[in-house]
């Protein structure tokens, strides 16, 4: 039996990071186009044949830079759609940095789910199969959607990243949440068997309501080791500041901030000004445009593209 051909689309904002991954898969990126009207609507077609393809469309779902979250998620299903209709044998949604991931349950009265209203939407369009990198909760991901999803975990990324800087000093890997301990949980393991030597793990208390954070129970021994804080983004940078003053306090040598998706929004600079941390370190799944100078200078990014075209290759060759 010969297998669909594969086709990969890149949409406008995902582009530079779509490029990297047909790189890594040694294709060049399919062709389409995409047109903003002025009343701030939209289309994009396909510019070649996807009859029987099994097509593949990276967009990575972050607000800024111009458009909204909205705007590119209606970018992402519009376009599946078109492809849908164009004849393609599967659509799969590429999407590194999920959008609407942390509304997975509800907190107040009649709250929305919004992780389930979205992935109701992807499989409206003919969506047939989603891929995502580190999402924020991965059973409320997998639970959202009834198509087949493959998600990407960050560990091994982080692992591979903070393995030779530690050498044979002690570490601790710290989850500021206890929502993030399977994912802190994760890294500690890859990183103890990437080191071959014991790492430590440590908790912080978080609640939040109404906007507020509360919470300062911090369970662990960080004394005089290295503190490593993974989550799984950064927004304001509140969580990853709090952690750190408790990891500071508890008598942590040196801390460092890991997460997967780096937003940044408003106030993020403090994790750069604050002083407590030895390196700030994100995935390319988002790019740090909110970021000026000084602090974009002493982030460090890691390589997104490599795990997303293993996982786009894993996915097409599983047919
Ligand atoms: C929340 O539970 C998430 O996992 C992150 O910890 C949170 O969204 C980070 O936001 P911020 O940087 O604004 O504290």
């Amino acid at each position: 039996m010969t297998r669909a051909p594969l086709s990969l689309f890149g949409l406008h904002g995902s582009r530079p990071l779509a490029e990297q991954v047909a790189a890594r898969l040694e294709i060049a990126l399919a062709a389409h186009e995409e047109r903003d009207f002025e009343d701030g609507e939209h289309k994009a077609r396909p510019l070649q044949d996807v009859r029987g393809h099994d097509a593949f469309v990276l967009h990575t779902l972050h607000g800024g830079e111009g458009d909204s979250a909205n705007d590119r998620l209606c970018r992402l299903l519009f376009f599946c759609g078109a492809l849908r209709d164009a004849g393609a044998a599967r659509v799969t949604a590429v999407a590194p940095y999920l959008c609407y991931a942390r509304k997975d349950r509800r907190t107040k009265t009649n709250d929305p789910v919004t992780t389930r209203y979205v992935a109701a939407m992807f499989e409206a369009v003919g969506i047939g199969q989603v891929i995502t990198l580190e999402v924020h909760n991965l059973a409320a991901f997998e639970n959202a959607f009834r198509c087949p999803s493959l998600h990407v975990p960050a560990a091994p990324l982080f692992a591979a990243h903070f393995a030779p800087l530690l050498r044979r000093v002690p570490a601790v890997v710290v989850s500021p949440d206890t929502g993030g301990a399977k994912r802190a949980e994760q890294v500690r393991e890859a990183l103890e068997s990437l080191r071959g030597a014991p790492v430590g793990a440590a908790f912080m208390e978080k609640h939040r309501s109404g906007g507020v954070v509360t919470g300062t129970l911090f369970a662990g021994d960080v004394r005089g080791r290295v503190a490593i804080i993974v989550d799984d983004l950064i927004s304001t940078g509140g969580t990853l500041l709090r952690a750190a003053r408790a990891c500071r306090e508890a008598g942590a040598a040196e801390i460092h901030a890991a997460a997967a998706h780096g937003l940044f929004t408003g106030g993020a600079e403090d994790l750069f000004a604050a002083g407590l941390f030895e390196s700030v370190v994100v995935s390319s799944t988002v790019p740090p445009f909110r970021l000026a100078g000084a602090a974009r200078a002493r982030l460090t990014i890691l390589d997104a593209a490599e795990p997303l075209a293993r996982a786009i290759a894993a996915c097409h060759d599983a047919g």
